[in-house]
């Protein structure tokens, strides 16, 4: 592995990590924002803010394998699995109404706080919980199959759209705030924060890989993975990718839609503010 690069962004963000959440205002986070976006920006300086929506294929460093993903993508390998996910999405509940009648957040906005929980409302927990109000069974695996499928039928919708997630409540704010923290942590064996590698590292290599910028994480989910195709299983939510990362330095997944993952969820989503959704993608 390539000797890592060790940037100190902000005085702010380099404080992170350290045990406890404390309290952080709106304006800090913008400020955040703005700090995140502006170090990508100035990495890449080709690239714009939309461009960061194509993953690890936006970077020049991977302009090398670019020509194949974009002949790929002229017949993507998910498109008969959208029609499918389309038929899915429509099939009527025992009461007659169907997922058309959920009642889910419009645009490109999840995770949603709820202040009457007090918790973070993702995609896949309203889908779970919309089957189960209407006496249908909840879907058990939350990470790949027909779940991821229906959340990119649903999200589709929405394509273009740019992140806009709220974060104004206080109790947004504490979610956020240990979103960053977990984001920031070192752990594992190999004591890899995700900063290390998506920050500090993006466009370098990893065992082959090029890494991804940390901007645009999630815009393109659920994704549609080669890698997973090999084992069966093509689809995957943001939890799912996670699960994985985590794996990689050699430390626990957490649980899909337990408060870690839906924090982190929430920390990398405000961070996109601004860039178009495109849902679903193809990555390697
Ligand atoms: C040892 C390096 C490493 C660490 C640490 C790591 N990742 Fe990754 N991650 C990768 C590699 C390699 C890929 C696949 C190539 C790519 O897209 O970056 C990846 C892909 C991703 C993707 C998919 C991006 C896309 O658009 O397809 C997300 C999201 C992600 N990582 C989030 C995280 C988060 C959040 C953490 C911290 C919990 C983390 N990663 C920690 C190496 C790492």
């Amino acid at each position: 592995m390539k000797k890592l690069v060790s940037l100190t962004l902000a005085a702010g963000l380099a404080l992170v990590g350290v045990s406890g959440v404390q309290a952080i205002s709106e304006s800090e986070i913008q400020q955040d924002i703005e700090t995140f976006q502006g170090y990508f920006l100035k990495r890449f300086p080709g690239l714009t803010i939309e461009d960061f929506q194509d993953g690890v294929n936006a970077l020049p460093q991977y302009a090398h394998r670019r020509a194949n993903w974009e002949l790929a993508m002229e017949f993507p390998p998910y498109e008969p699995e959208m029609e499918k996910a389309a038929e899915e999405w429509n099939v009527p509940f025992k009461n007659g109404k169907s997922m058309n009648d959920c009642n889910l957040a419009a645009g490109n906005t999840y995770p949603v706080f709820d202040a009457s929980t007090g918790d973070l409302r993702t995609i896949v927990g309203d889908i779970n919980a919309c089957l189960k109000a209407n006496g249908e069974d909840p879907i058990k695996n939350v990470k790949r199959a027909k779940m991821a499928r229906l959340v990119a039928h649903y999200r589709s919708q929405f394509n273009g759209e740019r992140v806009a997630v709220d974060f104004s409540d206080p109790g947004a704010q504490a979610l956020y705030e240990k979103g960053r923290q977990f984001y920031w942590a070192k752990r594992g064996q190999l004591n890899f924060s995700c900063a290390d590698c998506h920050v500090h590292n993006a466009g370098n290599m990893v065992r082959g890989d090029v890494l991804s910028a940390g901007l645009g994480h999630g815009v393109g989910f659920p994704v549609w993975r080669t890698k997973w195709q090999v084992a069966g299983k093509p689809w995957g939510t943001i939890h799912r990718r996670y699960g994985g990362c985590n794996k990689q330095v050699r430390a626990h997944p957490f649980k899909a839609q337990g408060g870690e993952y839906k924090a982190l969820e929430f920390y990398e989503a405000v961070m996109n503010t601004g860039i178009p959704l495109k849902v679903p993608s193809q990555r390697q």
